[in-house]
C-alpha cells in the first residue's frame, strides 16, 4: 500500500487534516522537538522522528540526516506541512516529483514569510493558498491546486490567516489523495489531474 511522510515544524494542523482525511501517513518528522503536532501524531499511533537543524552546522548535513529519517519510511510521497526550513537543491532533487508543499498565498504572489500581512499591505482583494510540487526555488514549482478567499475590508492578519487555513485543510488532503491515486501529471511544469477534477476553489 502507498504511504506518505509529513514534515512539520510546529502546530501541525495541516498534518492533522491529512491524517483525519484518512491518508496513509506513516511517519511525521519535525525539525523541532517542541512542535505541537508531534503529540497529536503519536497520540494517533503514528511514528514520529525529530531531526533538529540545531544539531548540524551545515544545511547539507541536516538535509542528509533528514533524508535518512524519511527513507526509513520508504514513502511514496513526502508532504511539507508548515516545515520552516529551506531545503538544499540536492534534497529537493532526491524527492523530485514526490515532494509537495502547502504555502499560504496564491503563488506566485507572496512567496516566503508573512504572506497574510503582505497581502493586506498590498491591498489584494483575493488571497489564498497553494499546494505545489517543490523545486529548488523557494515556494515555487508546478501548482497542483489553489483555493482563493476574499480579503475583506476590516480583516487583520489573524482573521485572514484563519480564513486561508480553513482552505489549506481542504486542498492539501485533496492534492495528496490525487498524488497517491496516481492522478497527477506534470506536463512542462503544469499539473493536470486525470479525471478532470477542478484544481481551484473559491471560498467566499
Ligand atoms: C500553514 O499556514 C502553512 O501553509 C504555512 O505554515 C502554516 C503551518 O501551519 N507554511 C509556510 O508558510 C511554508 N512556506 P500548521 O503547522 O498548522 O500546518
Amino acid at each position: 500500500m502507498k504511504n506518505m511522510v509529513v514534515l512539520i515544524s510546529g502546530r501541525g494542523s495541516n498534518m492533522q487534516a491529512l491524517v483525519e482525511a484518512g491518508l496513509p501517513v506513516k511517519g511525521v518528522i519535525s525539525n523541532r522537538a517542541d512542535a505541537a503536532g508531534l503529540e497529536y501524531a503519536s497520540g494517533r499511533g503514528i511514528a514520529t522522528a525529530i531531526v533538529s537543524h540545531r544539531d548540524y552546522a551545515a544545511r547539507e548535513a541536516f538535509d542528509a540526516a533528514l533524508a535518512l529519517a524519511i527513507d526509513g519510511f520508504q514513502p511514496d510521497l513526502v508532504a511539507l506541512a508548515g516545515f520552516m526550513r529551506i531545503l538544499t537543491a540536492g534534497f529537493v532533487q532526491r524527492y523530485q516529483d514526490r515532494l509537495l508543499n502547502i504555502h499560504p498565498s496564491l503563488l506566485p504572489a507572496f512567496p516566503g514569510l508573512d504572506t497574510h500581512a503582505r497581502a493586506l499591505a498590498a491591498g489584494v482583494k483575493l488571497h489564498g493558498c497553494t499546494v505545489h510540487f517543490v523545486t529548488p526555488e523557494l515556494d515555487h514549482g508546478p501548482i497542483v491546486v489553489q483555493a482563493a478567499v476574499p480579503v475583506l475590508a476590516h480583516d487583520d492578519e489573524t482573521v485572514l490567516a484563519a480564513r486561508v487555513l480553513a482552505q489549506e485543510h481542504r486542498i492539501y488532503p485533496q492534492a495528496a489523495r490525487w498524488f497517491l491515486d496516481g492522478k497527477l501529471v506534470i506536463d512542462n511544469g503544469v499539473v493536470r489531474v486525470n479525471g478532470d477534477h477542478p484544481q481551484q476553489l473559491y471560498a467566499p
